[in-house]
């Protein structure tokens, strides 16, 4: 079994957070999204692993993630030239999973339990695709899935105006080689992508067998700001481990479940977990709430944040106010004027600098 993670397109939903980024390097609890699906696929025993890249973001991709030696496994990459489809990625990796059977996991994604019971079922199952499914309350945002009163696939649509019901297609699939062939059949859709969906749909058309599972345990496409800070909350109300690695003073306080990396130092503050502070953060009279992560080398002062992710190296300085449910990019500088009392939702890009008078 090989797997498949699909890191290429424009991640326009994101901008400008991802005006300059990949959407999949973003942070979740100070760790890159891609991440997760790496390990998600390794934890299920898979060894070969192909990730899709895009000439925008490939090198940044490549850069952090590396040649998988890290988890004792071999990464290869992949260049998608445009973001024509999910089934077409498929089409570009196929010189990498030639006749092997794959789990295909796309990138911005995120599943609480991992893969590895699906793999297993998936193998002895005799599908020749395996789709998971959850109830959303917004599936015109997804692919959606209509059962059958047997719990059979009736028929599957990307993205419908009006969905018959309530099952989205979450980004994580099983196949067999005969999805090449499905693929090789399908015509680009309205908006001018290989879907994946018809891909599956032509599969069934055409006698194959589908099966699918309905996900009970959280899932989370981390497609648009909100979502990222719902995946931050999620896996940080998750977190068990606790480390305190930095330096705090007399006056500081930190209570809960709270990571604090090395050479990071709080002064005059308070951290209530969950919460993660990344290495050589500089934090004084400020406090740190709740679902809140800092990412490396971030330095903030008299400021209140909770409910956010800070990236790398953003400063917040003499900031006298509350920011909330935000979202702030690499070596972000926000400084304030005055000193009366406000709260802040923000989304701010990559090397912004941002002063509030
Ligand atoms: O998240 C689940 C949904 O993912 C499914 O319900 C939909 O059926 C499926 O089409 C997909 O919809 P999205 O609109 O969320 O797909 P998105 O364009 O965000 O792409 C998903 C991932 O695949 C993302 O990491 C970017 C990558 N990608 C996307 C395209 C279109 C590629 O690598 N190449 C591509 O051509």
């Amino acid at each position: 079994m090989k797997g498949l993670i699909l890191s290429g397109g424009k991640g326009t939903r994101m901008r400008p957070i991802t005006h300059t980024a990949a959407k999949q390097l973003l942070p979740v609890a100070n760790k890159p999204i891609l991440f997760y699906g790496i390990e998600a696929l390794i934890d299920a025993g898979i060894k070969e692993i192909g990730i899709i890249i895009s000439p925008e973001t490939g090198n940044d991709v490549k850069e952090c993630v590396g040649d998988g030696s890290r988890w004792g496994i071999k990464i290869d990459y992949i260049l998608q030239a445009e973001p024509l489809g999910l089934a077409h990625a498929v089409k570009t990796a196929r010189d990498f999973l030639k006749d092997s059977p794959f789990v295909m996991y796309l990138g911005d994604n995120l599943i609480k339990d991992g893969v590895g019971p699906l793999v297993e079922r998936f193998k002895q199952g005799g599908a020749d695709a395996f789709i998971l499914l959850k109830e959303v309350a917004n599936p015109s945002s997804f692919g959606v899935a209509l059962l059958d009163p047997d719990g059979r696939i009736n028929c599957l649509e990307e993205k419908p105006a009006k969905p018959k019901s309530n099952l989205a297609l979450v980004g994580v699939y099983l196949f067999n080689p005969k999805i090449h062939v499905a693929i090789d059949r399908i015509k680009p859709s309205k908006r001018g992508e290989l879907e994946i969906t018809d891909a599956i749909q032509e599969l069934i058309n055409t006698g194959n067998r589908v099966d699918s599972h309905i996900l009970t345990s959280w899932w989370l496409d981390t497609g648009k700001k909100d979502d990222m800070l719902e995946a931050n909350r999620v896996v940080l109300d998750e977190m068990t481990d606790v480390a305190m690695n930095g330096d705090m003073d007399g006056s500081s306080r930190v209570s809960g479940r709270v990571q604090i990396g090395k050479g990071s130092k709080l002064i005059n503050c308070t951290v209530r977990g969950p919460a993660v502070i990344g290495e050589n953060c500089h934090l004084e009279n400020s406090y740190v709430g709740p679902f809140t992560s800092i990412g490396d080398g971030a330095r903030v002062s008299h400021a209140e944040i909770e409910h956010c992710i800070l990236r790398e190296k953003c400063q917040i300085m003499e900031f006298h106010g509350r920011i909330a449910d935000s979202l702030i990019g690499v070596n972000v500088e926000l400084t304030r004027s005055n000193n009366k009392p406000h709260a802040f939702r923000l989304m701010i890009g990559d090397d912004s600098k941002v002063e509030v008078v």
